[in-house]
């Protein structure tokens, strides 16, 4: 069986770190791992897998011999060296969101759509942070009743947009404590204008604003979901919204399906058998999940899980996971282990 050396670009990043982590408790067969990053990081030490790495700046060079590529270090990275590494033979698998609507690209949640992967040309997209474990929880639930509609309001965790911003929560909620001055300079978009201070507050915008008053973090929510799940048809509208939480997406869903013979229990029951997710709902009990809780996780858990109290088919639900886990870095490494044991990576 052939070894993989894995290229993990954007290595010193919120995403980056963990995807090592993934990486060195994965079960592919790796030969080496190869650490990129900015000329800013270039010649710093990481300790990978117990052993001192250099980083390296990212260059088209820094692909040869790659066999897999994980790209973490925003959009303008991947569109400039995607194309790059894929010339020289590896494959890329990107978490940003710049090639996740070409139709060229599979985009996969490895429980939901592994058979895209079967159509790839070089680049797998790994989808939003949002949209995954929306996808992993919501996915076991169409597939036995079909869904009508997804509507969806997020509660996400500041690590999403990266170290500098749970830097600068940390400081704001410091400063605000001692009644001392504070500043805001990155959310609740960095390349905006305007930038509110996120510690004791919530931010309804995610990612700059787009057409018809979504935000483009809920506009990937809402054509990603279409595209995992091959249905063009669905409803879904979402409001996503940034919360003083440093790791674990939390999600209120409501959907409405399609089979009138659903119900909370059996609902329930699909979930309780779900790869990838894991119920806590109990309210007797206060069992429900929470992001804190979720951290560091690989699963997605469901709570909440109720009949909608006037649409017949309608459920609520509350669903978590870490969005720099299941959200990015395992996903990625999960599509990078479903290509070996598909055979999909080719041997050098
Ligand atoms: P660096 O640490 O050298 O700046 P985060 O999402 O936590 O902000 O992390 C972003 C990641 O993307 C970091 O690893 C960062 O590396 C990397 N990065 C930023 N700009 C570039 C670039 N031009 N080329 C390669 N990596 C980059």
């Amino acid at each position: 069986m052939s070894k993989y050396t894995i290229a993990v670009v954007g290595a010193t990043g919120a995403v980056g770190t963990k995807m090592i982590e993934m990486l060195e408790n994965s079960t592919l067969p790796i030969r080496k791992i190869k650490i990129l990053a900015s000329k800013r990081s270039a010649g710093k030490k990481m300790m990978v897998n117990g052993l001192e790495l250099m980083i390296e700046e990212t260059t088209p060079e820094a692909f040869d011999g790659i066999d897999i590529a994980l790209f973490s270090a925003g959009g303008s990275v991947s569109q400039q060296f995607a194309p790059e590494a894929v010339k020289r033979g590896a494959i890329v698998i990107d978490n940003t969101s710049a090639y996740r609507m070409d139709p060229t690209v599979p985009l996969v949640v490895p429980e939901v759509n592994p058979e895209a992967l079967r159509g790839h040309a070089g680049i797998i997209a790994n989808p939003n942070c949002s949209t995954i474990q929306m996808m992993v929880a919501l996915e076991p639930i169409r597939k036995k009743y079909g869904l009508n509609r997804i509507i969806v309001s997020t509660y996400q965790a500041v690590s999403g947009a990266g170290i500098a911003a749970v830097k600068e929560m940390k400081e704001q909620a410091q400063q605000m404590l001692n009644d001392e001055p504070y500043e805001a300079n990155i959310l609740p978009s960095a390349g905006d204008k305007k930038h509110y201070p996120i510690s004791f507050n919530v931010l309804p915008q995610i990612d700059l604003f787009a057409e018809e008053g979504y935000t483009f973090e809920e506009w990937k929510m809402m054509n990603e979901t279409k595209k995992i799940m091959s249905d063009n048809e669905i409803k879904i509208s979402a409001t996503c919204v940034r919360v003083p939480v440093v790791s674990g997406h939390s999600e209120s869903v409501y959907i409405e399906v399609k089979d009138e013979s659903a119900s909370v229990n059996a609902i329930k029951e699909i979930l309780q058998s779900a790869s990838g997710v894991e119920l806590q709902d109990d309210p007797s009990t206060q069992i429900y999940p929470t992001p804190l809780e979720a951290e560091g996780k690989k699963e997605t858990f469901v709570g909440r899980i109720r009949k909608d109290r006037d649409i017949k088919n309608g459920y609520h639900m509350w669903i978590v996971s870490d969005n720099l886990i299941k959200g990015a870095a395992w996903n990625s490494v999960q599509i990078a282990e479903k290509l070996h044991s598909m055979g999909l990576v080719k041997d050098k």
